[in-house]
């Protein structure tokens, strides 16, 4: 096994310095330097189910970036000193009808998560980025384009590729109406990325506040969500509104700004939901979800990203600030995501 450190998730889902191991390289494995990995929203759903849970000891992290160190003998588009990226998503069966189209992220026998998965090999449970070394199968790892800052594209493989699969797969481009609900990591992102993709782009939020940051992100209006007047003056306004709220609310608001014919994208919370058909009736309005990406979309998506100049907003800290990282997430106090620099478990 390789020794590598990294932040494990205690039975209160508080994160300790822990020594992990890495398996072997395989014919087809990688090894990464883990340098920057975000702190995504989801990271803290899993900690706080896992705290109540069976304490499987998490370590978590699914968007990173760093450095190859060492290559498998099979693997020949990957070497030692390349820039690489890697997500929330480290294999799947690479057979079903879903993988061979690409869509891996939707694999029949389900994909196996960078952490709390099954290893499809020796069924070990995965260990996440927010450690110092990662080790993956080959194809799932990205090689990172020249000219994206290596910290600010690390939240573009959780955050950037859940909100660009929709955008794209729906067609969003010139003469689109857009409306992001939440302006937080994935909101944010999907603000830059609708904007560069040529949509008219609202923000809609709890805050009032975030006016100033929706604009200089490229929005041209900002909703308020808790006020009526408002929400009631954009109704039909728009042909994809994408729902990034992470906590279960009521869909009937954010389905009254869907446009005739358009699409309510449920990013944020993934749990049951109930819906008033009338609300899809009045206008064959549809609601739909997706998650992460599949291989060439986050190709894709990396590439776009290069040729546009979009990394994400980010605050970066040093890896052994996760747990206030954590804590801040959850109070909303983060513009707009935090990355960890896990440069500091060297020392
Ligand atoms: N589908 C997927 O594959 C996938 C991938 C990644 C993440 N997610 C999920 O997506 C959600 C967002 O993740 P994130 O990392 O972007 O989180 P985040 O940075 O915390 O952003 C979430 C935003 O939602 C809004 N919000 C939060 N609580 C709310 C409430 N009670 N009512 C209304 N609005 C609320 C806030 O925006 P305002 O302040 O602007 O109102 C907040 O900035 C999480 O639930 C996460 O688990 C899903
Ligand atoms: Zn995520
Ligand atoms: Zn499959």
């Amino acid at each position: 096994m390789r020794s590598t450190t990294g932040w494990r998730a205690d039975a209160a889902g508080t994160l300790r310095r822990a020594a992990l191991s890495r398996r072997e390289l395989r014919a087809d494995d990688v090894a990464v330097r883990v340098d920057y990995c975000g702190v995504c929203h989801s990271d803290l759903h899993a900690l706080r189910s896992d705290a109540s849970g069976p304490g499987r000891a998490l370590v978590p992290g699914h968007e990173f970036t760093g450095v190859v160190t060492a290559v498998g003998p099979e693997v020949t588009a990957f070497a030692p000193g390349d820039p690489v990226a890697v997500g929330n998503i480290v294999d799947s069966c690479g057979e079903c009808a879903m993988c061979r189209a690409g869509q891996e992220n939707f694999c029949r026998s389900f994909p196996t998560l960078t952490y709390g998965g099954a290893d499809r090999v020796d069924g070990t449970t995965t260990l996440g980025g927010w450690s110092r070394e990662y080790v993956v199968r080959d194809r799932f790892a990205y090689r990172l384009p020249d000219g994206l800052d290596p910290a600010a594209a690390a939240p573009l493989l959780c955050a950037g590729v859940t909100v660009w699969e929709p955008l794209a797969a729906l067609g969003v481009g010139p003469g689109s109406r857009v409306a992001v609900v939440g302006l937080g990591g994935l909101g944010h992102l999907a603000v830059k990325l609708a904007v560069a993709l040529g949509a008219r782009v609202a923000v809609v939020s709890r805050s009032a506040d975030k006016a100033r940051d929706a604009r200089s992100l490229g929005a041209d209006t900002l909703i308020v969500s808790t006020d009526p007047e408002d929400m009631a003056a954009h109704r039909d306004g728009f042909d994809t509104v994408v729902d990034t709220v992470s906590a279960p609310h009521d869909l009937a608001p954010y389905l009254s700004l869907v446009a005739m014919d358009g699409t309510l994208v449920e990013l944020g919370h993934l749990g049951p939901v109930t819906v008033d058909m009338m609300d899809l009736l009045i206008g064959r309005k549809k609601i739909a979800s997706a998650g992460s990406g599949g291989r060439p979309a986050t190709a894709a998506m990396l590439d776009f990203c290069a040729e546009h100049g979009i990394t994400a907003d980010i605050e970066l800290l040093p890896s052994a600030e996760v747990n206030t990282a954590l804590e801040r997430l959850g109070r909303n106090d983060v513009r707009y995501r935090f990355v960890l620099d896990l440069a500091d478990l060297d020392a």
